[in-house]
């Protein structure tokens, strides 16, 4: 059988983007069962916090309160708000019908990644391995940044956890060879190829969280780096694979998966969600479900869906 000709076939259908709005429960009660290659989900942390995230400006002002270029003075002004509520009385009966969804959603090959912080990763992985299978789970992954306050009084919590699960644990993609490198930390300890190569990285990723100058940056809170999604994307599905995220946010899976050739479903129940979703991913030409976006995504709309968070904040 040509089932080569069959995955060519298979890769050579363009991308697709869907993005639903949404509680997802609901969204996904509709899709039909082993659709997807791999399912990534952030869902809010449960920090009992409103997760917000301020944007700043810099401009020139007389009166400003810090110098800048050729003695100017300058002001930093907030200029708006994202943000999204972050509590739950009980959080894992929250997780436990959003997990068994994922596994009923997953091809029998499929992969689910569940990405949480150090305050309930333990609970989760005890939920996920009954939903799962113990044998299904293949990697706690950390990923570690340095930024930000540290605290004086415990060790810093800098870093975050990714559960990984295999739908069948003796079939499943992981693409080895594709694998990116990273340097030696003692380069002059392995032989000159191997240093000039770079090793593979462990469990234990370490990536700068999106910065809040760069280029990366939405303004959405909580938003993941992409080095971070883009290294999950490459090695756990193949080119023409399908990937659904139902906590999507800004939605960083859904521009990993179309750049790197796959199809991607995003879920959320934010506005402001769909408004960031609608400006960044405008490049893939997205269908929205169940939400119309602005004539001209990250215009006019993006600015009310500002002002109306800019409120909710005060
Ligand atoms: C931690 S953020 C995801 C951030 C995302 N990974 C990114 O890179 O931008 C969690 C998201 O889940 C959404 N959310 C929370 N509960 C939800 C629910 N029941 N249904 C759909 N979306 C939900 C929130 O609106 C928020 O955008």
């Amino acid at each position: 059988m040509d089932f080569i000709g069959l995955r060519a076939h298979t890769r050579a259908v363009p991308p697709k983007l869907d993005i639903h709005f949404g509680e997802n429960l609901d969204v996904l009660a509709r899709f039909k069962r082993a659709r997807f290659d791999l399912i990534y989900i952030d869902p809010p942390f449960n920090t009992g916090k409103r997760q917000a995230r301020l944007e700043r400006k810099t401009r020139r002002a007389k009166d400003g309160d810090h110098k800048g270029f050729y003695g100017e003075r300058y002001r930093t002004v907030t200029i708006g708000s994202k943000s999204f509520a972050d509590q739950f009385d009980d959080y894992m009966a929250f997780l436990e019908p959003r997990i068994e969804e994922a596994h009923r959603l997953l091809k029998p090959t499929g992969s689910f990644l569940l990405h949480l912080d150090y305050r309930e990763v333990h609970y989760a992985k005890v939920l996920t391995d009954a939903i799962f299978g113990r044998k299904s789970f293949q990697n706690e992954i950390v990923w570690a940044y340095d930024y930000g306050a540290r605290s004086k009084k415990r060790w810093p919590a800098k870093h975050d956890n990714i559960l990984w699960y295999a739908k069948d644990p003796a079939n499943f993609t992981f693409r080895y060879d594709h694998v990116d490198r990273i340097p030696y930390l003692a380069p002059k300890l392995v032989t000159k190829e191997k240093a000039i190569r770079g090793k593979t990285p462990t469990d234990t990723w370490w990536h700068t969280i999106v910065s809040p100058n760069g280029k990366e940056k939405t303004g959405y809170p909580t938003q993941k780096p992409l080095g971070i999604i883009d290294r999950i994307i490459n090695v756990h599905t193949e080119p023409g694979d399908k990937v659904l995220d139902f906590f999507a946010g800004s939605g960083t899976i859904g521009e990993s998966a179309i750049r790197q050739g796959r199809s991607a479903v995003l879920v959320d129940q934010n506005e402001e969600a769909m408004q960031v979703m609608a400006s960044r991913l405008a490049f893939a030409r997205p269908k929205f479900h169940g939400w119309t976006p602005p004539a001209k995504p990250g215009g006019r709309a993006l600015k009310k869906a500002r002002k109306k968070a800019r409120k909710k904040a005060l």
